[in-house]
């Protein structure tokens, strides 16, 4: 194995050194390692009287991971099987966090990197840390559909190896978030929510709970509950949806590659699908950053959005339950949404010395 230390197994951890001995991946030109993974699986209580009362709730904060999403758990996975077998250069198509993922390992593999993108429908966080870690960003007019469909094209012909969800090694990265949220609880939850864009997650969470639960990791496997954007929602409709659009960026996704995958998932696992408006999605982006102290992206407070609707449809029934929303990307991802229409005009320090009084007084 090479013992570079950017390739090397860290004594520290990273997804791969804690669970390679059950990922089907390659890895004898060594890992390829941000130490991903290992992220908190926050009580949620005081969200919890909001969106599911008399639950147990609790938050996988997935924006933890190093470039801030839950992507990097599968991209040590493909990046390290790239090397492997002698990649010089990844690609992908992103709504944005696949991207900043794929750049950072990319560089940390010492190979080179190219993002392909839906014009003015990424967010700046995700487009920054694209660009710094050096990739080569091409902005396409389209949606990340067409930028995938053209993406794979060119794969088919030239030696570059593909990054998306599609690649195997995607999933048997991601599919660890459910080993650990099974470690941290000692069995399943009874439910998991999550927002499906790609698919490539909900595909991966269901591969994971069924391999813990083979292995006598927990006893039972929960149920799953994927949440789309109702302008971006083919899972629900039953049909691709031509121009997606969401506040979500992230998941504005018409065609997923794993939409088979995730059909299977949600029967196999007995759970459901549903759609939220934006302005619901925005309603538990805003809750939960003021209810727990957690900021996440539009497209992770959908799993939130979407809890709160399936128990109001009486699809989920709280009491007594353990329920897991997971939070995919972090807030700060999506700068411009979370300013949109808040920063007031600054003010006297008069005035603002009144208005910390009156704070400091209410009850
Ligand atoms: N949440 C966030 C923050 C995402 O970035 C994505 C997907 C999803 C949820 C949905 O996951 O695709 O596996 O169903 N983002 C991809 C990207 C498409 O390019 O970054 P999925």
């Amino acid at each position: 194995m090479d013992s570079s230390p950017a390739h090397s197994r860290s004594p520290y951890g990273g997804v791969i050194a804690r669970y390679g001995d059950r990922m089907d991946i390659r890895s004898e030109s060594g890992i390829v390692t941000l130490l991903e993974g290992d992220t908190p699986l926050l009580p949620a209580p005081r969200l919890a009287d909001h969106v599911a009362p008399g639950s147990r709730l609790f938050l996988k904060y997935e924006g933890l991971n190093p470039t801030g999403s839950f992507k990097d758990r599968g991209m040590t996975a493909a990046v390290t099987d790239a090397l492997a077998r002698g990649a010089k250069s990844i690609v992908c198509a992103s709504t944005g966090n696949t991207a900043a993922s794929a750049a950072a390992y990319a560089a940390r593999a010492g190979i080179r990197c190219a993002v392909v993108l839906p014009e003015g429908k990424v967010a700046h966080g995700k487009l920054a840390g694209a660009i710094a870690y050096g990739a080569d960003v091409i902005p396409i007019r389209g949606s990340f559909d067409d930028a995938l469909a053209g993406v794979r094209e060119v794969c088919e012909r030239a030696p570059i190896t593909l990054v998306n969800s599609l690649n195997p090694a995607r999933i048997e990265g991601q599919k660890t978030a459910a080993f650990e949220v099974v470690e941290t609880l000692g069995d399943s939850p009874d439910w998991l929510a999550l927002p499906v864009g790609n698919a490539g997650n909900i595909t991966s969470y269901w591969r994971g709970f069924r391999e813990a639960a083979a292995s006598g990791d927990c006893a039972r496997t929960p149920a799953l509950l994927g949440v789309q954007a109702a302008g971006s929602a083919p899972i629900v409709l039953g049909q691709p949806v031509e121009r997606p659009e969401t506040c979500a960026t992230a998941i504005r996704i018409g065609n997923p590659v794993r939409w088979k995958d995730a059909e299977a998932a949600l029967r196999e696992s007995r759970g459901r699908i549903l759609a939220v408006t934006d302005e619901a999605i925005m309603a538990a982006y805003r809750l939960v950053a003021a209810t727990e102290g957690v900021f996440c992206e539009p497209a992770s407070a959908a799993s939130i959005a979407g809890l709160a609707e399936a128990v109001r449809q009486g699809m989920v029934q709280p009491e007594g339950r353990t329920i897991v929303c997971v939070l995919t990307g972090h807030g700060l991802k999506d700068p411009d949404v979370a300013m949109r229409g808040s920063v007031s005009e600054p003010e006297s320090l008069e005035a603002a010395a009144e208005r910390l009084t009156r704070l400091a007084e209410a009850r």
